[in-house]
């Protein structure tokens, strides 16, 4: 069948490296539809708008959005988050965040004597309430008794919605999920959190189970990331643990993630774990290989699974090779000859 895909190039290297997953996705799996929207902080200081107000609409008919990274300096970061991302998100019920971390041949970890079977990490992040919530404010500005509030929101419906997806894929994989926590000192959210995981854990009786205060967790990751296999954590938690994560198996440039909505009732969206990064924006050196992973799990995600194992094993081919290194990875490579090399590769698996 024909797939039509969005494209959101957005801001920075976002456009380089969506342009690189197309390029290698159009290799693996010929004819799909691509239809590119131009929506970025540079529309944003156009229009006054990230996106148009039907945005949602006109994103919902097509199979799959690529994002490429939203953000630029000029325009405040809350601005392309909430008037483009989190907006997505919501409107496509994309409750499940999901960053897979390893370590790829080729590559260094940041922690020294690891093995790619030592690094191998599926972080599910809530993508929908918890701590990135809107219901909170300043109160008696400009005064000396001047506070702000932030609330989170935890809904019976989104926790066991996540817990439960993070409980699946710990089945499939090694049976080992690790819930973060920290109830010691979010003494309400948490400790709800946490009694939803520990009633879902029942139904699950072959999933060895932890549950961890976030604290350690960042510690355990960098220490003995050997003992992790599947992470569940809110919003807040998930989002800094796979950057953590991503990190120490060697790099921004290399994680991928997913924003997923399981039901599959409308679109999912995918992209890499890394922003715009204005500092290399222009440059054409910014790695691509993030953003062509996360174009592998969205041919995943279609059930395109052939097409998706291609691009994996072409992306692992080409770094284990280290003939065609980006800066980051310590070579004089452009962008656009990493997606060349990688697509190359891919046609001919
Ligand atoms: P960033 O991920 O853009 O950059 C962090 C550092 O990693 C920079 O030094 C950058 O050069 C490097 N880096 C990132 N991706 C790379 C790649 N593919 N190849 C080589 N080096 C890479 O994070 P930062 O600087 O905190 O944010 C920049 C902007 O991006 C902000 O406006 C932020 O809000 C936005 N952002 C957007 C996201 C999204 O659209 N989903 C996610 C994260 C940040
Ligand atoms: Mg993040």
């Amino acid at each position: 069948r024909t797939y039509r895909i969005a494209t959101i190039p957005g801001d920075g290297i976002g456009v380089d490296v969506t342009a690189e997953a197309v390029k290698v996705l159009d290799r693996v799996l010929p004819g799909i539809s691509w239809t590119e929207f131009d929506w970025s902080c540079e529309n944003y200081l156009r229009t006054g708008a990230m996106m148009p107000p039907d945005g949602p609409e006109q994103l919902a008919g097509f199979d799959a959005i690529l994002l490429g990274a939203v953000g630029f300096p000029g325009v405040p970061d809350h601005i392309s988050l909430w008037g483009l991302l989190i907006p997505l998100r919501r409107a496509f019920g994309q409750y499940v965040n999901l960053r897979p971390v390893r370590l790829l041949p080729g590559t260094e970890s940041a922690l020294r004597d690891r093995t790619a079977d030592d690094l191998d990490i599926l972080i599910v992040r809530e993508n929908s309430e918890g701590e990135y919530s809107e219901i909170g404010g300043i109160h008696n500005p400009g005064r000396p008794d001047e506070f702000v509030l932030q609330e989170s929101v935890f809904t019976r419906t989104g926790c066991e919605r996540i817990i439960r997806y993070a409980f699946d894929r710990a089945t499939e994989r090694s049976g080992k999920l690790c819930s973060a926590t920290k109830s010691n000192g979010l003494i309400h959210s948490m400790p709800y959190w946490d009694s939803v995981f520990e009633r879902i854990a029942v139904e699950y009786p072959s999933v060895q189970t932890r549950q961890m205060h976030v604290d350690a967790l960042a510690a355990e990751i960098v220490l003995h990331p050997d003992r992790l296999d599947v992470i569940v954590g809110s919003n807040l938690f998930g989002d800094i643990l796979s950057d953590l994560a991503a990190a120490v198996t060697g790099g921004l440039g290399l994680a991928p993630s997913g924003n997923i909505n399981p039901d599959a009732d409308a679109p999912s969206m995918f992209e890499a774990v890394h922003g715009s990064a204005p500092d290399i924006a222009g440059l054409g050196i910014a790695n691509p290989v993030a953003q062509i992973l996360a174009g592998a799990m969205l041919l995943s995600h279609l059930g395109e699974d052939t097409a998706a194992t291609a691009v994996d094993r072409a992306v692992r081919d080409v770094l284990a090779a280290g003939t065609v290194r980006t800066p980051d990875l310590g070579g004089p490579a452009t962008t656009a000859d990493l997606g060349t090399a990688i697509a190359a590769r891919a046609a001919e698996l």
